[in-house]
């Protein structure tokens, strides 16, 4: 049906005032006072109801209206008017309400505030929430800026599979995908995978980096832009099951120009957050994280620090910090560690770059040391690890000793060492987690609070 978004009204009330609208939403509050009565109804299109106001003497139905719990849903027309309130520039005078779905006294969201814990019990329904509105208008919104900044920039958006044969990160965190019932009788594991929907072993892709490499080779510069999954035993705030991962990769490009990259990229989308989100940004200042816009300025407008891994490890060693895990040279950084270097040494975005080898994936570029590989991980206050990033290793030979040192199965592979035989050419890229960049963005403190169905380790709402 025909109807005007409150979004618009609120943008420029003056191009609504005095005229005939309809308008659709949910009932927000309700307040049945002697005289009038008063509805505020929320589209979803913005945080700001628009509040009805009802002459009780004249509006035929009032009391069917006002006897309506919170949550129903209605078709109100009206005209607009200017508000005598001073809390807001207009209101609407109906002159018809049409309550299209009632809300029994069981709808759980009743009182003004729940605690986070109890909106995850009830996903489908807390999007009805300032915090879940406000959240998911970010989302959108950075989600644009993302595709904006790669497509001005000559990037090519690419679709990589979701079903893989290949563990990217070589983490063993696959979620297997099979056909096979519970009861089926194979003597073997080969037998088995082989007897399987794709004639062997299948899983959910942790990465479209593999397969992104290939295009990139062949278009220059690609972004992958979906959903990748990881069954990780990690029961945290900052762990998703099922994650959303932005994974650039660019040829002719080595680890230096993959940060640079990022750098503007991060700068540009929170600019377009900062400019295009500023009634959702001071909700979540308010509400979740004091000076939160001023720490998205300070993104924008200020550099972050990049430091040899070898450099982490020295001030983490001279920190007069009692840390769980001890820090010594070859030691992967904990969450304790990386928030060390961002929340206390360096109160910015940090990369570390120069990883040892063992500690990071099979595909990345050794350097001439022969011990560190050409790595960065982005790590920014309060959330930690945001974006994983590398030049990849271009050498076949060195590529190839690297599958075979770590037991990795060279027939998987092929495909991907056909790309060091082939017009080979130096090549970076890296992930950035959307929701990891989300928490930082708004503040929410738990990446279940980022996603409108998330999933888990032991939960799938
Ligand atoms: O550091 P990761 O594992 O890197 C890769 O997957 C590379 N293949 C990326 C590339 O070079 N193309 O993951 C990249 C980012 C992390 O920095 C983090 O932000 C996010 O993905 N991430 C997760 N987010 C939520 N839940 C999880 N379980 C995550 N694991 C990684
Ligand atoms: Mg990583």
């Amino acid at each position: 049906m025909k109807h005007t978004d409150i979004c618009d009204i609120f943008k420029d009330c003056s191009k609504y005032l005095g005229n005939e609208l309809t308008v659709c939403g949910w009932a927000k509050l309700i307040r049945d006072s002697k005289n009038v009565g008063f509805i505020e109804l929320n589209d979803g299109t913005s945080l700001t109801n628009l509040q009805i106001v009802i002459d009780k003497e004249s509006f035929e139905n009032a009391d069917d209206v006002l006897r309506q719990n919170v949550g129903a849903a209605m078709i109100v027309k009206g005209t607009l008017i200017e508000s005598l309130n001073p809390k807001q520039p207009v209101e609407l005078t109906p002159s018809g309400i049409e309550v299209v779905g009632v809300s029994p006294n069981d709808y759980p969201l009743q009182k003004k505030k729940h605690s986070m814990e109890f909106l995850r019990t009830i996903p489908h329904l807390r999007a009805r929430t300032n915090t879940f509105n406000a959240m998911f208008r970010i989302r959108s919104e950075l989600a644009k800026a993302i595709h904006d900044f790669f497509q001005g920039r000559n990037f090519t958006y690419v679709h990589t599979p979701i079903i893989t044969g290949s563990d990217c990160e070589g983490a063993g965190e696959i979620f297997r995908v099979t056909t096979h019932e519970y009861s089926t009788p194979y003597e073997t594991e080969e037998e088995y995978y082989a007897n399987d929907f794709f004639k062997q072993k299948a899983g959910l892709t942790v990465s479209g980096q593999l397969e992104g490499e290939a295009l990139a080779m062949a278009l220059g510069k690609i972004y992958t832009f979906g959903p990748t999954f990881r069954a990780e035993n990690s029961n945290t705030t900052r762990h998703a099951a099922e994650f959303w991962q932005i994974e650039p990769e660019v040829a002719f490009a080595d680890l230096f120009d993959i940060i640079e990259l990022a750098t503007d990229m991060l700068k540009y989308i929170v600019k377009h957050v900062y400019d295009n989100c500023p009634e959702e940004l001071s909700f979540f200042e308010r509400f979740y994280e004091k000076g939160l816009k001023d720490k998205l300025l300070n993104i924008i407008n200020s550099d972050f620090a990049v430091i040899e891994y070898t450099e982490a490890v020295d001030i983490l060693m001279k920190a007069d910090c009692d840390f769980a895990y001890p820090v010594s040279w070859g030691c992967d950084l904990q969450t304790e560690h990386e928030r060390y270097l961002t929340d206390i040494v360096y109160k910015r975005p940090v990369f570390v770059i120069n990883y040892p080898k063992d500690i990071k994936s099979f595909y990345m570029k050794l350097n001439p040391d022969g011990k560190t590989v050409a790595a960065t991980d982005l790590l920014v206050p309060g959330v930690g690890e945001i974006i994983g990033a590398s030049q990849r290793e271009d050498n076949y030979d060195l590529l190839l000793e690297q599958i075979k040192s770590r037991g990795m199965t060279q027939s998987d592979y092929e495909w991907y060492l056909e790309l060091r035989k082939f017009g080979s050419a130096p090549h970076s890229g890296y992930g950035l987690g959307f929701e990891r960049i989300l928490m930082y963005i708004t503040g929410i403190g738990n990446i279940r609070d980022t996603a409108a169905f998330p999933r888990t380790k032991g939960f799938l709402a």
